[in-house]
């Protein structure tokens, strides 16, 4: 890459710099030194598994603008790149995240919010077509829990914390909370939390249904990476539409949701990848897919 846009500098003088190529292409494929928040890499055995880890550690990983500006463009990088196939999205042993950054919100007026459309770019975690993994150890409160429920899958540690505390703060959940958790947990655990602000541990989130796996604390990454790596061995754009046909369940009547599977299922039959998958079951080995 590198190379190339240096090549077509020397012999096109683009109006883009060598550096900003060369920039673009570190942050890509390095090891999110471009970042000031968030560490952003490539893990698994293939390296097809994205990784953004929310770097934030005295503040507990607060989710302030800048750093969730910078998830969404791990996100999107990640999103372009042909070689991923799952993205894991992590904080620290301590806080995956403690909210939204309240220092930053203390002084906002209701013009500022709703003239600016506070945190409409937070949704960006939730429109990636690529399965989206939390790995939550320690507080996930407010926006932290918020964050993880915008993610397709979560994976506890056992001293994770979940929360929506927003209402000791005189203001209630802005991202989804009220609506994600009561879907998740249902409605007399969700309105507990968010009325009283109380918290549930690895252990009842797993109980109700907010979490699918609960590891020893130094565990939980490899884990939520094996899982990637499981997801992205298989075909990204089946797994795009699988994606798809369980979000909708959120969203659609169960006639609608039925019918949108049917289309989605029929449409897997125009991809090699739905021909390569059946042969190789009936021919007794390994399917090998090409995303097509
Ligand atoms: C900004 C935060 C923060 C937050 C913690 N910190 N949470 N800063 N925003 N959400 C900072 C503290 O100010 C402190 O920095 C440092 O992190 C360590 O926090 P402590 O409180 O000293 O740690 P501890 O005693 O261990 O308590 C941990 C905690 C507590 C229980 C997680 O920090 C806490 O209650 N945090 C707020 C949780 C919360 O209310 N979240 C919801 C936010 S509102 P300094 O420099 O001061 O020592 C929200 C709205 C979402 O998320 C709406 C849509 C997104």
């Amino acid at each position: 890459m590198a190379l190339f846009c240096r090549a077509a500098y020397l012999l096109l003088k683009p109006s883009r710099p060598v550096a900003a190529c060369i920039s673009a292409a570190a942050r890509q494929y390095s090891s999110g030194g471009q970042y000031d928040y968030i560490i952003v890499e490539k893990r698994g055995e293939k390296q097809n598994v994205g990784f953004i880890q929310l770097n934030r550690p005295k503040a507990l990983n607060a989710l302030c603008d800048g750093l969730m500006s910078e998830v969404g463009q791990a996100l999107d990088d990640f999103e372009a790149d042909g070689g991923v196939g799952a993205i894991v999205i992590t904080g620290s042993d301590r806080a995956f995240a403690a909210g939204a950054d309240i220092k930053e919100m203390q002084n906002r007026t209701f013009q500022e919010c709703y003239g600016g459309n506070f945190l409409s770019h937070w949704n960006r975690v939730s429109t990636v077509k690529k399965p989206v993994i939390a790995a939550v150890n320690g507080f996930a409160l407010g926006g932290g829990c918020e964050l993880a429920m915008m993610c397709d899958i979560i994976y506890a540690g056992e001293k994770a914390q979940f929360g929506q505390p927003e209402i000791l703060l005189g203001t209630i959940p802005g991202a989804g909370g009220t609506q994600r958790l009561t879907r998740a947990v249902g409605k007399s655990l969700a309105m507990e939390m968010v009325l009283t602000g109380d918290k549930i541990n690895a252990q009842e989130a797993k109980q109700s249904g907010l979490v699918s796996k609960i590891c020893p604390v130094d565990q939980l990454v490899l884990e939520a990476i094996k899982c990637g790596e499981k997801i992205a061995s298989n075909s990204k754009l089946v797994s795009a539409m699988a994606k798809e046909a369980v979000n909708a369940a959120y969203e659609l009547t169960l006639a609608e949701g039925n019918r949108l599977e049917k289309r989605l299922f029929h449409s897997t039959f125009a991809t090699e990848d739905r021909k390569e998958g059946m042969s190789a079951f009936v021919e007794k080995r390994q399917a090998s897919f090409k995303d097509k």
